[in-house]
């Protein structure tokens, strides 16, 4: 599915695009949070992106792991930590290897998701990045393991993660900050569910160019 240097130009272009959607990001946040979350991840994903060069001779694991390690220290805010503990979990299910298969991409997904759930101590239905996350995994996972083509799998996981960040606007927060105005978050479309959106779709559009 991939390997390391394709794992260097999703994360790349993950840096161009949350840069080019900043400005979204943080007025959805400033809507129903503090209006940062833009701010945040493109300080995080610009500072990732300068050490980019320096790790393109690095296996997965290390890329990811460096990469957890930036958010952790630069991002700040709730998403950090959170992003961090993702990318972080997800490298560890790949430690030594260097052709990423269909199902180390379930693995590695299925303990980013863990791992966000376990920090963030939030789960489906909180108004979260988990709720894009959890509905796409479970729509990547059935895709995978009933042998579809790769393009099923991306629009499967795509039109799962679209769903889910509509969702999103019709649920009141129960985590992060948005939790503070309860019913008043309804019908606000999460910050966090947005980016992670926009992460997803990044992936797809990189490997449908890579395969
Ligand atoms: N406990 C949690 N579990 C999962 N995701 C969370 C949690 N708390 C916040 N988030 C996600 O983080 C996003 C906000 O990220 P941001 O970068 O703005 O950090 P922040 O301002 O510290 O967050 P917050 O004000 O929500 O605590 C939310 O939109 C939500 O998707
Ligand atoms: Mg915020």
């Amino acid at each position: 599915m991939f390997n390391n240097k394709i794992l260097i130009n999703i994360l790349s272009e993950m840096a161009d695009v949350i840069k080019e959607n900043r400005g979204l990001l943080t007025d959805l946040d400033q809507a129903i949070g503090d209006g940062d979350h833009g701010i945040n991840l493109d300080r995080g994903f610009s500072a990732l992106k300068e050490s980019l060069d320096s790790l393109k001779d690095k296996d997965c694991a290390s890329i990811l792991n460096s990469a957890a390690m930036v958010f952790i220290s630069k991002v700040g805010g709730a998403s950090g930590p959170l992003y961090g503990t993702a990318f972080m979990r997800a490298g560890k299910e790949i430690a030594g290897k260097e052709n990423i298969t269909g199902e180390d991409a379930i693995n590695m997904f299925n303990a980013a998701i863990e791992g966000i759930m376990k920090r963030g101590k939030s789960d489906k239905g909180d108004k979260t990045m988990l709720d894009t996350l959890i509905p796409a995994f479970e729509a990547f996972k059935s895709a995978i393991e009933n042998g579809d083509d790769f393009e099923s799998i991306s629009e499967k996981t795509l039109e799962a993660a679209k769903e889910g960040l509509e969702y999103t606007k019709t649920i009141a927060a129960r985590k992060g900050r948005a939790n503070y105005l309860g019913e008043r978050s309804i019908g606000h479309q999460d910050p966090g569910a947005t980016s992670s959106y926009l992460m997803l779709k990044v992936i797809a559009d990189v490997l449908a160019k890579e395969l």
